[in-house]
């Protein structure tokens, strides 16, 4: 999604003109060698340095990381704890396969995860990405079952490789002209309180898309033809939309009564995001298989599908591998991160502040009418921009607007959504009420502008 020009940057800080001079030598380098699929998003921020919350642009200003990279830094940038573990196990071993030789870090992250995860998902396969996590879910659940179909939700983001795309349908636009799609994929609706017709009854909404799962499984494929059902517990890219707990407990009693794996995707909202170290643990469901990534290594790639031993150990060896995924370095980085999350006491911070933060927004919504919605868990917290006076027509523009306004007086925000028109709000676990508010007084005043 491109919300800005490569000039935005240099237009909306007033910078020195040699400063600006070596932005657009940046722009010009990235357009020679990126391609722009990969680096033309917003706001191609030149960086030099990321440390906590912060991220020094190479405009000397220092810019507040209201989306933690996409949610991969809940620690913040840099931690210390993260980088001297990733400094030790560097000059040990950067790599070894897991397979061929076998490192204590791997093992080591492997006998933690179960401590944080819920359900007794107790063994792993560790790949690089939340993509390749996802993949390796459907694989496991297709190989074990022998079935094909997997039934995934309108709204959903599980990533960019083919598998992961074809589960994927929170913007018709990341599908475009890559048709087809891996097979037997069923797509059904989502329990979205605000954007069903009775925002006003959540219970609705589950009733609406449990209805249309049955529709699936009573005309189009049969039960005992489906793998999986994977879902996101709360969506992400998709506008930050949660769902009523009875829709998850409900496909989990769907799941369990025809034999079908409940494969949870905690790639976003994994590792102290909502307050809990999984969303799974929030709305009280255990999945049979999760994928699990970004914050996981603080910044080093890493993903894990997670089950329980019974079921892993049915994946038939050879239909799944990796040369980089249990990176030593990555593990090391995953076990410091895990560390620092319980002795920094995060999951109770994102909680305490993340309601804090909630209630400084719920405040906002009242003094601006193009606030539609305001939703969060922990400091998962999405605010939905509309045309004022309409029925939540969704407002890019006024979204657009407000996070150019944010980032020139220096503070990063990201959008999420179909029409990019909510705001999530996902800095680091670590962040502090001074931080909030100097935040709060950021966007109340580019909101301000922006109307
Ligand atoms: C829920 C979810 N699943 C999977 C992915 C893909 O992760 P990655 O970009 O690490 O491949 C993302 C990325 O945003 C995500 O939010």
């Amino acid at each position: 999604m491109t919300l800005l020009t490569s000039k935005t940057v240099a237009t909306v800080k007033k910078t020195e003109s040699s400063k600006r001079s070596t932005f657009a030598e940046l722009v010009k380098r990235r357009e020679k060698l990126l391609a722009p699929i990969f680096s033309q998003d917003w706001p191609n921020l030149p960086v030099v340095r990321a440390e906590g919350l912060y991220l020094y642009g190479l405009d000397g200003e220092r810019y507040m990381d209201f989306m933690a990279a996409f949610g991969a830094v809940n620690v913040g940038h840099n931690h210390p704890r993260v980088i001297a573990a990733a400094r030790e196990q560097m000059e040990k071993q950067v790599h070894g396969a897991v397979g061929v030789t076998l490192h204590e870090s791997v093992l080591r992250l492997a006998e933690m995860l179960p401590e944080i995860l819920p359900g007794a998902l107790d063994m792993f396969f560790f790949g690089n990405s939340g993509a390749e996590a996802v993949e390796g879910c459907i694989k496991l659940a297709r190989n074990v079952t022998g079935r094909p179909g997997i039934i995934a939700f309108t709204g959903a983001f599980h990533g960019r490789t083919y598998g992961a795309a074809s589960l994927t349908a929170s913007k018709s636009s990341y599908r475009l002209g890559l048709e087809p799609f891996l097979p037997s994929v069923y797509h059904v609706p989502y329990a979205d309180p605000y954007h069903s017709a009775h925002p006003d009854d959540p219970s609705q909404c589950v009733s609406e898309a449990l209805r249309a799962l049955q529709t699936v499984l009573d005309r189009i494929i049969a039960p005992s033809q489906i793998a999986a059902v994977i879902v996101e517990p709360i969506q992400g890219e998709g506008g930050y939309v949660i769902p009523p707990k009875e829709f998850l407990q409900s496909l989990r009693e769907i799941c369990t009564r025809n034999d079908i794996l409940l494969i949870f995707d905690e790639v976003q909202t994994g590792f102290g995001r909502t307050g809990e170290w999984f969303a799974a643990q929030v709305f009280d469901v255990r999945p049979d298989i999760m994928a699990i990534g970004k914050a996981i290594a603080s910044g080093f790639p890493l993903g894990a599908v997670c089950a329980k031993q019974e079921l892993m150990s049915r994946w038939t060896p050879t239909v799944h591998g990796t040369t980089f995924g249990g990176n030593p370095v990555s593990c090391a980085a995953a076990i410091a991160t895990i560390e620092t999350i319980r002795a920094e006491g995060l999951l109770d911070n994102a909680k305490k502040n993340g309601e804090y933060l909630l209630s400084r927004l719920r405040d906002m919504k009242k003094k601006y009418p193009v606030i539609g919605d305001v939703r969060g868990i922990g400091l998962m917290i999405g605010m939905e921009l509309i045309v004022p006076g309409t029925d939540r027509e969704p407002n890019t523009n006024a979204a657009k607007k407000v996070l150019n306004e944010a980032l020139a007086r220096g503070l990063l925000m990201y959008p999420c959504g179909m029409r990019s028109q909510v705001i999530r709000l996902a800095p680091s676990l670590n962040v502090t009420r001074e931080q909030i508010d100097q935040a709060i007084s950021i966007l109340d005043q580019s909101l301000a502008t922006a109307s």
